[in-house]
C-alpha cells in the first residue's frame, strides 16, 4: 500500500469510528425554521451583508427569506418565466423544469446581489431587492447545463465558482444518478467582469459542493458518490491542478467556509444494505482545517437521522443545517 492509500484508509476508519462512537459530539436544536407548507428542501442557506436571513431555495422554485417574527417569506425566484401556478410544487416534479429549483445560494456582499445555482436554469443572479432573476450561464461550450448544484463566491474578486452535479442526469433523476455512480460532473468559474465562463474540472463523481479557501488560493469540491473532496489550486505553483483533499466514509454534500478559514462539510454515511432497502443514515457536520485535518465531528442524527443533510454552516456563533428532504432548516447550539 502506498502512503497516500494508507492515509486514506486511516482517515476512512477514523471517520467511521467517530460517527459510530457515542463520544461523537451531539448538539441541541435551538430552533426549527419551518418552510410554508407544503414546501420542502432548504438545500442551501445564505445570509445577506446585514446579517439577515437565512435565505433558502424551496421545491417550488422560490427563494425565501427568513424573518424572526414572520418566518419565511418570498424573496425571489430563479425561472424567468415562473408564474403562480408553480406555487406549492413538490420536489422532483416535472414542472420544476419550468418553475425552477434553486439549490446553492451565496451573496456577493460587495454588490448585495444573490447568486443561485438552479438545477434547471444554471447560474442565476438576483438584484439586491430580490424579485426577477437574470440568467448568467445556462450553456457552457455549447452544451446546456443539466443539473447545476452548488456555488461559492470569492469575496475579494466577486468571481463565482459553481458546479454541475452531472451532465447526464437532471435532479428529477437523482436516485438513478446515484445508483449509476455518475461521474460527469464539472466545476466552473464565472467572471462577472467579463461574463466569461471557464471549465476548471470535468469528470467529477457528482459535484455536490464547492467552497473557496480564505486566501483565495484553492477551491474544495465534493464528489458525492466517490466519498471524497478534491482540491483545485487557483494560485501558486500548482495552479490549475487538482488533487485528492480528503477521502471519507460517507457522502459529502455542500461545503461552507467559516470566518476562521475552516470548512464545514455536510456528510451522510450510509450503513446497512444498499437502497431501495432501508439503510441507516448518519448525518454529520464535519469541520476540517485547510490541511484536511478533522477539527470536529458533530452528529446530527437526532434531528436528521432518516433523511440526511445537504449543508451545514456556522453563522453568528451557531450552526445552521439544511436538507433537501425535509421542510425545515435548523439552528443548533454551538458545538
Ligand atoms: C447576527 O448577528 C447580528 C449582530 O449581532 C444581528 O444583527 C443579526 O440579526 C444576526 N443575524 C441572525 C440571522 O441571527
Ligand atoms: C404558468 O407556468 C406553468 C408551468 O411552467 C405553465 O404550464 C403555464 O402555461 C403558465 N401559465 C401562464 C398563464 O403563463
Ligand atoms: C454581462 O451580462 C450582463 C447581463 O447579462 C450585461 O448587462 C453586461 O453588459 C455584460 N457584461 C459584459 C462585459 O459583457
Ligand atoms: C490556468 O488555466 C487558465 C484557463 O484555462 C489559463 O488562462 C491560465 O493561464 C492557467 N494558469 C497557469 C498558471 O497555468
Amino acid at each position: 500500500m502506498s502512503n497516500i492509500t494508507m492515509m486514506m484508509v486511516v482517515y476512512a476508519i477514523f471517520i467511521f469510528f467517530l460517527l459510530c462512537s457515542p463520544s461523537s459530539i451531539a448538539v441541541t436544536v435551538l430552533r426549527r425554521l419551518q418552510l410554508p407548507s407544503p414546501l420542502t428542501g432548504p438545500d442551501s442557506l445564505a445570509f445577506d451583508r446585514n446579517g439577515a436571513g437565512p435565505y433558502t431555495g424551496a421545491s417550488d422554485g422560490r427563494i425565501l427569506k427568513y424573518f424572526p417574527n414572520d418566518g419565511f417569506k418570498e424573496y425571489a425566484y430563479t425561472s424567468p418565466t415562473r408564474n403562480k401556478t408553480c406555487d406549492g410544487l413538490a420536489d422532483f416534479s416535472a414542472l420544476q423544469a419550468t418553475c425552477g429549483r434553486p439549490l446553492g445560494l451565496s451573496f456577493n456582499h460587495q454588490t448585495g446581489e444573490l447568486y443561485a445555482a438552479d438545477a434547471y436554469f444554471g447560474l442565476v443572479k438576483i438584484g439586491p431587492n430580490g424579485g426577477t432573476p437574470t440568467q448568467l450561464v445556462g450553456t457552457v461550450q455549447g452544451t446546456p447545463l443539466k443539473f447545476a448544484a452548488a456555488l461559492d463566491i470569492d469575496p475579494d474578486t466577486g468571481i463565482v465558482y459553481f458546479t454541475e452535479a452531472s451532465s447526464n442526469y437532471q435532479i428529477r433523476d437523482y436516485q438513478t444518478m446515484i445508483d449509476k455512480r455518475d461521474s460527469s460532473g464539472s466545476l466552473f468559474k464565472y467572471d462577472p467582469s467579463t461574463n466569461h465562463t471557464t471549465v476548471l474540472l470535468r469528470g467529477l463523481a457528482v459535484a455536490s459542493g464547492v467552497a473557496i479557501s480564505r486566501d483565495g488560493s484553492f477551491l474544495l469540491v465534493s464528489e458525492l458518490v466517490a466519498n471524497r473532496v478534491r482540491r483545485f489550486w487557483l494560485k501558486g505553483p500548482r495552479t490549475n491542478q487538482s488533487e485528492l483533499f480528503w477521502q471519507l466514509a460517507g457522502r459529502p454534500e455542500n461545503i461552507k467556509r467559516n470566518s476562521r478559514g475552516q470548512f464545514w462539510v455536510a456528510v451522510n454515511s450510509y450503513i446497512g444494505p444498499s437502497p431501495p432497502q432501508r439503510v441507516l443514515i448518519i448525518p454529520a457536520a464535519i469541520r476540517v482545517n485547510e490541511n484536511g485535518l478533522i477539527v470536529q465531528v458533530v452528529n446530527l442524527m437526532q434531528e436528521y437521522g432518516s433523511e440526511g443533510i445537504s449543508e451545514v454552516q456556522e453563522f453568528n456563533g451557531t450552526l445552521y443545517a439544511g436538507s433537501l428532504k425535509v421542510s425545515y432548516a435548523s439552528i443548533f447550539t454551538q458545538p
